[in-house]
C-alpha cells in the first residue's frame, strides 16, 4: 500500500480539512439513516471546523490534531481536547480532567485498511509524550460504536435511547497502560 503520512496541520490544510468534515459527517449521517437532519449535520460540521482553527490559533494547546494524508490528498484525521459537553454533563465531572479523543474520521474510500487505528497508535504516542495516561472518547454513532467495542469493549457510560428509541450514546474511559503492546 503507498505509504500515508501523518502530519500535523497547518494554515494551508484548513480548507481541504473543512471540506473533508463535510465529506465524512455528510456520509455517516447518511449511513445512519439520519441525512435529514441538515441542523445536526451542520451543527457537526462547525464544531470540527472551530476544533481546527482552536489548534491552529493556539499551536496544538486547545485543541490537537493529526491528519493522515496520501499523495491524493487527506484520507483521515484525529484530535485531543478538552472532553465535550456531552461527555462531562452525562458523567458527574469525572472527566473534567481527562481528556477526548475524538473526529477520528477516515475517508470513506478509505475504510478497513487500518488508517484509524495508525491515527489512534500516533495519538497514543503524543499523549504518553505529554505525560496523559488515560483519555475518554464517546459516540453516537451505531458504526462507529461497533469499532469502539472491538477496541476499547463495552462502554463505561451507556445512554440508552438518548438520540431516539434505539440510538443510544456511549462513552469509553480508556487507561494507555491497558492497551496491548502500548496500542
Ligand atoms: C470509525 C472509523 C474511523 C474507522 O476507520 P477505519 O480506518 O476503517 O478503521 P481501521 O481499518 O483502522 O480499523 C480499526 C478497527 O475497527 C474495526 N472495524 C473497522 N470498521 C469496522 C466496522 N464497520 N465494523 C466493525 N469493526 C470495524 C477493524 O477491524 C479494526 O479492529 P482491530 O483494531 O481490532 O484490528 C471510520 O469507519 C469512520 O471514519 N467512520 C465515520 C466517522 C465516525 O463515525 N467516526 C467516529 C466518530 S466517534
Amino acid at each position: 500500500m503507498e505509504k500515508i503520512k501523518i502530519e500535523r496541520p497547518t494554515i494551508e490544510d484548513v480548507e481541504e480539512m473543512n471540506q473533508f468534515f463535510r465529506l465524512v459527517v455528510v456520509d455517516t449521517f447518511a449511513q445512519e439513516g439520519l441525512a435529514g437532519l441538515q441542523d445536526n449535520i451542520e451543527a457537526e460540521i462547525e464544531t470540527k471546523k472551530k476544533y481546527l482553527s482552536m489548534d491552529l490559533n493556539s499551536n496544538g494547546e486547545d485543541r490537537y490534531f493529526l491528519i493522515a494524508k496520501r499523495d491524493e490528498g487527506i484520507v483521515g484525521c484525529i484530535d485531543y481536547g478538552t472532553a465535550n459537553e456531552l461527555i462531562l454533563s452525562s458523567t458527574d465531572g469525572e472527566f473534567e480532567d481527562i481528556v477526548e479523543v475524538g473526529t477520528v474520521f477516515v475517508h470513506p474510500e478509505y475504510r478497513r485498511q487500518g488508517i484509524a487505528n495508525k491515527l489512534l497508535y500516533a495519538m497514543y504516542k503524543i499523549l504518553r509524550e505529554k505525560g496523559k495516561d488515560e483519555f475518554c472518547l464517546d459516540s453516537g454513532y451505531t458504526i462507529a460504536q461497533q469499532v469502539w467495542k472491538k477496541k476499547f469493549g463495552d462502554p463505561d457510560y451507556l445512554l440508552k435511547d438518548y438520540w431516539s428509541e434505539g440510538f443510544h450514546h456511549m462513552i469509553w474511559r480508556v487507561r494507555l497502560r491497558d492497551l496491548v503492546n502500548g496500542e
